[in-house]
């Protein structure tokens, strides 16, 4: 496995990594990454119940479907509308165009108490990046919008113009890692009171003196931090997991592919100690013994170099598979 400073290991899915086409081809909606590695953790059963927890462009769904036979199914999420157009005319899947935060609900309301496999392949798809409108974008000028959810409320545009100057700097520190994010946002909170910091170029206007080195490396550490505001990406992440040991069969398969440090540190933790809550301080309620989840992927997966050399945005995935254990 290659290893890697710690810098890439802090690198999202920015567009950093993503290819970017050109103006006459079609553009591509997704390439799905670590795919063989994917289906591989997950064990597919041919008549199993599997759910996607983000469809996307379809491509892991794909892949799960090609394992599955006539009795099995497929229910994939995805909370952007867009992700619709790619599902295929197959009676075996159904769509739920919902947050995957809400998972055990609406499998519920479908009847559906326990499955088989859940897979989450993380963050933003190449579409959403390459849809100047959708505002996730550093190439592009558009409104600051960065929802993935086009329904909920909360924009970049909010938060940029609502969030006290304790709160920006909190967030730009902990979600991009931006060096000067305390001078950062102080600069937003004094030019918000002359401009309201409507689109991407204003924004870039704005604080444009007090970027610090590689402007395209700044921005896109700044636009990942607003994103996964946002989005909630870190708070959407541990309610779903907190649902996988309910949801899941004895022997039925968790696989989550991550792409910065802090959505990693979640799975791992969660994985091997099937809680967030604190270690109790008492000997006899110990967490292995809590624990319905064990770890199937000791290190995480990782992309290989032939993978990374054609789908970039592959370079900072991680995969990781946990199982329900069996009773006994
Ligand atoms: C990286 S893409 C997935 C690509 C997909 N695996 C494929 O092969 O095309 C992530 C997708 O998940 C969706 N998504 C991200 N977070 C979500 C959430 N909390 N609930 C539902 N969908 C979400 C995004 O809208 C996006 O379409």
């Amino acid at each position: 496995m290659k290893k890697k400073n710690r810098k890439e290991q802090q690198t999202s899915t920015g567009e950093t990594g993503t290819p970017v086409p050109d103006e006459t081809s079609t553009a591509v909606y997704h390439v799905p990454v670590l795919p063989s590695e994917t289906i591989d953790g997950l064990a597919i059963k041919p008549d199993g119940v599997y759910v996607d927890c983000t469809f996307g462009g379809g491509g892991h769904s794909k892949l799960i479907l090609a394992q599955l036979g006539p009795a099995g199914r497929l229910i994939a999420f995805d909370q952007d509308e867009d992700a619709r157009r790619n599902l295929p005319d197959d009676e075996r899947v159904l769509f739920i165009p919902q947050n995957f935060r809400h998972l055990q609900r609406f499998l519920r309301l479908q009847n559906v108490v326990v499955v088989d496999g859940i897979l989450a392949d993380l963050g933003v798809s190449s579409h959403q990046f390459d849809e100047a409108a959708r505002g996730f974008s550093t190439r592009f000028n558009a409104a600051m919008d960065m929802r993935m959810d086009q329904r909920q409320p909360l924009t970049a545009f909010e938060v940029i113009n609502t969030y006290t100057e304790a709160r920006l700097h909190k967030l730009f520190e902990l979600y991009g890692e931006v060096t000067n994010s305390k001078t950062l946002a102080k600069t937003i909170v004094n030019v918000r009171n002359h401009v309201s910091l409507q689109t991407i170029d204003g924004f870039k206007q704005a604080v444009r003196e007090i970027v610090k080195g590689n402007p395209h490396k700044y921005f896109a550490q700044v636009f990942q931090a607003l994103r996964i505001e946002v989005n909630d990406e870190l708070g959407v992440l541990k309610e779903m997991l907190q649902q996988l040991p309910k949801l899941l069969k004895p022997g039925g398969r968790a696989a989550i592919i991550t792409f910065h440090s802090l959505e990693d540190r979640l799975v791992k933790d969660f994985f091997r100690r099937g809680t967030f809550d604190e270690p109790v301080e008492n000997a006899f309620t110990h967490d292995a013994t809590t624990n319905e989840l064990v770890t199937i992927t000791k290190k995480p997966v990782t992309a290989s170099e032939e993978e990374i050399k054609t789908n970039p945005r592959s370079r900072s995935a991680k995969l990781r598979v946990a199982e329900k254990i069996m009773m006994v």
